[in-house]
């Protein structure tokens, strides 16, 4: 599976451990940014990662800010992401179960990093149950 992570300055730490994780879960990774942790804006990062999964170049993708609020806004401004902000290993389990999220938002200043890599590989892990939530996930895209 191809994944594309993205994070700003204040997600930069956490972004790099997930890099690692993945490379070493043997995923193919692409990383747009940002390099370091010189102040960037957030909403870049985001649309990098938002508009290669929407273009079918990765088949998911993971944002990381200081509070993962900020790059969740971001992804989900792009047709077709559905992106999630996990706060627990149950939420990051539904957030493939119930909703296919697409993306997965994390935040580095405010989690815990070795449970942020808990939660990434539970989303990872989980197939979409689909039936009644694979109508509610279309209904997302419709004016309903
Ligand atoms: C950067 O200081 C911070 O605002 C950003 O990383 C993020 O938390 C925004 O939602």
């Amino acid at each position: 599976m191809k994944i594309v992570i993205g994070s700003d300055h204040a997600g930069f730490e956490l972004k790099e451990k997930i890099k690692q994780h993945l490379i070493e879960r043997g995923l193919d990774v692409e990383d747009v940014g940002t390099e370091g942790r010189e102040t960037v804006d957030y909403p870049v990062y985001a649309h990098r990662v938002g508009r290669a999964v929407a273009a079918g170049q990765s088949e998911r993708g993971v944002v990381v800010c200081g509070t993962g609020i900020g790059v969740c806004i971001g992804a989900n401004k792009v047709a077709g992401i559905r992106a999630a902000l996990a706060y627990s290993e149950e939420t990051a389990r539904l957030a493939s179960a119930h909703n296919d999220a697409n993306v997965l938002c994390l935040g580095g200043r405010t989690m815990d990093h070795e449970e942020a890599l808990r939660m990434l590989d539970i989303w990872l892990d989980t197939p979409f149950d689909g039936g009644r939530h694979a109508r509610r996930v279309n209904m997302l895209e419709e004016d309903v």
